[in-house]
């Protein structure tokens, strides 16, 4: 079947947090924006049309894109940006892969607003007995700014923007704002009981964040629309990018109201600026009773918010369900690479073009490149016609420029690398076997950052804290049955291990999911070689595809 949306990206007037008439990007009126929901071997089909001020792509987090490589969305990486007043035909199969997902604009800070749910139910019955209702939550952050202007400022700066002013659930911060209104809290109904699947989205620009719902726990069957082995627990954490799938028997009382709350993971270390220690909250009612307006409902009790120990307890456990059919962990790698991760400083002197200040500036870098996406052309299109040359170089190193200390709390300055803005890809021949170390750093700040890879699935053989030691580690590699994700939330001064196929080919960025960091540079590029049949080749570009120029 094909399932076909047109997605008008205007501007919204919204009321909330004592903001009158405060204007942001939103597709078709709506913030969540419409939810895409198609089943498993699906054609989605969805009509972009540009009539907000700024320049826009929308990305499908998550889907392969198999033979619409064109249709991936990350601005300048596989496709120029839509203008205002233009559109563009995003045209892609669900295949292979079920569960929650979702999309989001990939150029800017404008996915800040402009996001929203893509749900891909199972063609043969969940592995699960079915749910009685499901419930989409998306978890998002709230500015009392504009969010371009914020973008640019940080830019210009070299500064990460400032913190969000609120934490949000289904576009709403709930009641325990200053200036919470009634309307702007989600509320979510059922009966004495049931089962709900929720669907939890973290579509925050900046934060990971513990979810909760008081008097509740949950069982987590799938972790960005992969199923995983069962697992019990009161908490779900969510890095942003990440999505999480949990059962929740509704066995409280009849006419009850619980809080669902989302409040912030700061993994930071030393940590920055005072962090918003506030909590979003969504309200579950009970069916039927009497409704009692007169006591607060329930709140859950949540983590600490520097509570590592609960974050990495929740995102290491997890494993994948083993189903027959499902990829498997490939055993022989062709290709191996080890990869910090972090910030770092950029010298602006010789690059004037990329800062306007004269002395250094923050820059976010993997093996001490930091990402600057072109200016004229999209790296696919590049790819494509074969023409790279002023576009990108394919020497993205294998292993880090010096072996240091990278993690230690006191080599901070000792270490401290300036790294150079560029345009870096690791050009890989079709179906290689990769197996990739993330190795997080200590220069600037220790964080938990979210690696996202677009195109792919990876397998997560291990995690874990300090520098990577692989006489230590691989012993320990889960080859079995490892949680098999598109978005790594690598622990706080530490590493993980991932590996995948390469069978997609095209270009694929791989970036941390903080949109801060994002902006700072911190990505990487990955040229996948076509195969040897048309079929395993990028196809030619559509008719509609915008231009750079
Ligand atoms: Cu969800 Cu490149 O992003």
């Amino acid at each position: 079947a094909v399932v076909e949306h047109t997605f008008n990206v205007g501007n919204l007037s919204i009321s909330q947090l004592c903001q009158p008439d405060r204007i942001i990007t939103a597709v078709n009126g709506q913030l969540p924006g419409p939810t895409i929901q198609a089943s498993e071997g699906d054609t989605v089909v969805v009509h972009l049309v540009n009539e907000s001020p700024y320049s826009m792509t929308i990305h499908w987090h998550g889907i392969f894109q198999r033979g619409s490589q064109w249709a991936d969305g990350p601005a300048m990486i596989t496709q120029c940006p839509v203008r205002p007043g233009g559109n563009y035909t995003y045209r892609f199969n669900v295949t292979r892969q079920e569960g929650t997902l979702w999309w989001h604009a990939h150029i800017s800070f404008l996915r800040a607003t402009v996001y929203g749910a893509l749900v891909i139910l199972p063609r043969s019955g969940y592995p699960f007995p079915k749910p009685d209702r499901e419930e989409i939550l998306i978890l998002g952050e709230w500015w009392n700014a504009n969010v371009v202007d914020l973008q640019e400022m940080a830019f210009l700066t070299g500064f990460p923007a400032r913190q969000a002013d609120a934490y949000t659930i289904n576009g709403k911060p709930g009641d325990l704002y200053n200036c919470s209104a009634p309307n702007q809290t989600h509320r979510f109904e059922v009966r004495q009981n049931e089962t709900c699947l929720l669907r939890i989205i973290n579509a925050a620009l900046n934060t990971p964040l513990f979810f909760k719902v008081a008097n509740h726990s949950f069982t987590v069957v799938a972790a960005d629309a992969c199923y995983t082995t069962p697992y019990r627990t009161d908490v779900v954490v969510i890095a942003p990018g990440q999505t999480v799938d949990a059962l929740m028997a509704a066995d409280a009382a009849v006419g009850g109201r619980y809080y669902m709350a989302a409040s912030p993971y700061d993994s930071g270390v030393p940590s920055g600026p005072p962090f918003s220690m506030t909590v979003a909250t969504a309200v579950l009612g009970y069916a039927g009773g009497a409704p009692n307006t007169t006591t607060p409902p329930a709140l859950p009790r949540m983590p600490e918010f520097r509570d590592t120990d609960t974050a990495h307890g929740f995102l290491s456990n997890l494993t994948a369900l083993v189903l027959p059919g499902r990829p498997t962990v490939p055993l022989a790698v062709d290709t191996r690479m080890f990869v910090t991760v972090g910030m770092g400083v950029a010298d602006c002197r010789p690059e004037q073009t990329l800062c306007n200040r004269s002395s250094t500036v923050f820059a976010s870098s993997m093996n001490n490149a930091s990402f600057v996406a072109p200016g004229n052309t999209s790296m696919l299109q590049a790819h494509y016609g074969n023409v790279t040359s002023g576009v990108y170089t394919r020497d993205f190193p294998d292993t880090p420029p010096v072996v240091f200390d990278y993690t230690s709390d006191a080599s901070d300055n000792a270490t401290m690398q300036y790294t150079t803005k560029s345009t870096k890809v690791k050009t890989l021949r079709y179906n290689q076997t990769v197996e990739m170390v993330l190795q997080n750093t200590r220069l600037i700040a220790k964080e938990s950052h979210p690696m996202h890879l677009h195109g792919f699935n990876f397998f997560v053989l291990a995690q874990s804290f300090g520098n990577y030691d692989e006489a230590t580690a691989a012993p320990q590699f889960n080859l079995v049955n490892p949680q098999e994700r598109n978005t790594i939330a690598v622990p706080t001064g530490g590493w993980a291990v991932i590996r995948f196929v390469a069978d997609n080919p095209g270009i694929w960025y791989m970036h941390c999911h903080f949109e801060a960091h994002l902006d700072l540079g911190l990505g990487m590029v990955f040229e996948v070689q076509d195969g040897p049949t048309p079929d395993t080749s990028v196809p030619s570009p559509p008719g509609d595809l915008p231009l750079c120029t």
